[in-house]
């Protein structure tokens, strides 16, 4: 008898190509039962593609799949989940309609003669919700929940302890640092019970905090496989990208800025947030943090116009610097306040569009240039995309096609070449490779530089002392805090979330 345990799952010289694009050359990797193992590679890499071939989401053009030690061919997603495969997709799975109970178990609600046990099915949901700490009303629907209530609600319908192995593409895009230690919690229990999990994340610390083993990819193949253990931050990020890359805060070189500001909520109470006031001058980047459920998403919205305070208002300076009261989304857009929403598929983007399409709709939408010939939108397009690094071989390229941290590139890329007076970044870097991000947080300083003011809204308490000038910190619809960028470590910023 063989002592080697069975792989949960193995895949041997995994090739997929999409039209123009060689998007695995020869994949090979090998995940053990009862461990953990990361995948990491900058946007555009293939890790997506290559969990998605795993779990019979898409077909490979070459390679073999073991799972469990048994070859599966072609696989397709029911015969894959009947082998014990859960899966949390970088792609929302949501049905907006339906309630949280519904969502969480889907096609798995207990019935009982035939129909739907409610009583029961509510009950399972509640306790795989406990079980994360997840603190949603099961009863709501889906349509209600802030990007970052869906990423744990799908985080819920996926760990399962009967499940044998788990993939998450990307499961804490959209968490803070408070929502990660219930689900590291998790893991590490369903690591114990045998489960197996593949676990994709741009943020190294997790991956140094979980994984058991690491493959990082470069442009559709492996660059580096091994224990955790043989690697760092360092060989890691150089594997990557092939270079290392300065995570250096993005300061302001001059100390002073216009103390008139450009941008006020005053006094705003709405839905969770309770008598919010902030202001961003002139040349200023503010950050508002929070973990979920602090209200820093609905703060974002409501500051760029896209919902009206039921208490307090919005001020905008327009171009002669008289405050004006925002009456909503279009009339903030002419006061030049761009907006970078967290749920880009919702709000966003024209996936079936190309890149070139969805960059200069941020041109036309704020009214200040005329409406552009195709020709045109590709030459302006072509100018925008270096700014927001995307990588695409061309601007005629649908958008859904791009890989998920790319496609974000694309929205911020429509902002990035409209001169706005103020933008307000809803999670702007959530999924972006740490390279990109950085590339991203450099702009941002620039347009500050240049007098825009920015406000970002992020749970990302990294990036938050990265580049925020301010920082202001959120709980309960309640700005609990404020604190000086350079100041704001993430262990400060627990501190004042967690202060009573
Ligand atoms: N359906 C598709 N049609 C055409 N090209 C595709 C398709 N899906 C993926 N690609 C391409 O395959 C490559 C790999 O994409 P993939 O989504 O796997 O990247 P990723 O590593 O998950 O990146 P990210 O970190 O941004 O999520 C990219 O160049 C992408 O544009
Ligand atoms: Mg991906």
């Amino acid at each position: 008898m063989s002592s080697t345990p069975v792989a949960a799952l193995e895949l041997e010289g995994i090739t997929k190509s999409f039209p123009g694009v060689h998007a695995l050359r020869g994949v090979s990797l090998t995940l053990r039962a009862g461990t953990v193992h990361a995948i990491c590679g900058e946007n555009g890499a293939g890790k997506s593609t290559l969990i998605k071939i795993a779990t019979g989401a898409q077909h490979a053009d070459g390679g073999v799949i073991r799972i469990g030690g048994e070859v599966v061919d072609r696989p397709n997603r029911r015969q894959v989940q009947a082998r014990g495969v859960r899966a949390i997709f970088q792609e929302r799975q949501v049905a907006p309609d339906l309630s949280v109970t519904e969502n969480v178990l889907l096609d798995r609600l207990p019935t009982r003669f035939g129909r739907v046990d409610w009583r029961r099915a509510r009950q399972a949901a509640q306790a795989r919700l406990d079980e994360l700490e997840i603190d949603i009303d099961i009863n709501a629907p889906v349509r209600s929940l802030s990007v970052a209530q869906l990423q744990m609600m799908e985080i819920a319908r996926a760990v399962s302890f009967d499940a044998r192995l788990i993939v998450m593409d990307e499961p804490t895009a959209s968490l803070s640092r408070h929502e990660l230690d219930p689900l590291f919690s998790v893991i590490n229990r369903l690591r114990s019970a045998g489960v197996a999990i593949l676990f994709i994340s741009h943020h190294l610390e997790e991956v140094f905090a979980v994984a058991d083993d690491v493959t990082v990819m470069r442009d559709g193949a492996v660059v580096a496989q091994g224990p955790a253990s043989e690697f760092t931050t360092d060989s890691v990020v150089q594997a990557m990208f092939g270079r290392s890359v300065d995570a250096e805060r993005v300061a302001r070189h001059d100390a002073e800025v216009a103390a008139v500001p450009r941008i006020e909520l005053r006094g705003v109470s709405s839905g969770r947030l309770d008598n919010v006031s902030v202001s961003v001058a002139a040349g200023e980047i503010v950050a508002v943090t929070g973990g979920v459920g602090a209200g820093v998403s609905e703060l974002a919205q409501i500051a760029a116009g896209g919902a009206i305070p039921a208490l307090g208002a919005v001020y905008v300076a327009d171009s002669s610097d008289v405050m004006r009261k925002v009456r909503g989304r279009r009339h903030a857009l002419s006061l030049g306040v761009a907006f970078l929403p967290a749920d880009r598929k919702r709000q966003g983007l024209l996936l079936d569009k190309s890149v070139a399409d969805n960059i200069v709709l941020g041109r036309q939408a704020n009214g200040r240039s005329l409406v552009f010939s195709p020709m045109q939108a590709r030459t302006a397009a072509a100018s925008l995309v270096p700014l927001a690094n995307v990588r695409t071989a061309n601007t005629d390229v649908i958008v859904g096609s791009l890989s998920g941290g790319n496609q974000q590139k694309v929205m911020i890329g429509r902002w990035m070449g409209v001169d706005s007076r103020v933008m307000v970044f809803d999670e702007p870097t959530a999924g972006i490779d740490i390279a990109s991000k950085f590339d991203i947080y450099a702009e941002l300083r620039r347009l500050a530089d240049a007098g825009v003011a920015v406000l970002i809204c992020s749970t990302d308490f990294q990036e938050v002392g990265q580049v925020a000038d301010r920082v202001l910190v959120m709980r309960s619809g309640r700005v609990v805090g404020e604190v000086r960028g350079e100041l704001a470590t993430e262990h400060q910023l627990l501190e004042m979330e967690m202060a009573q």
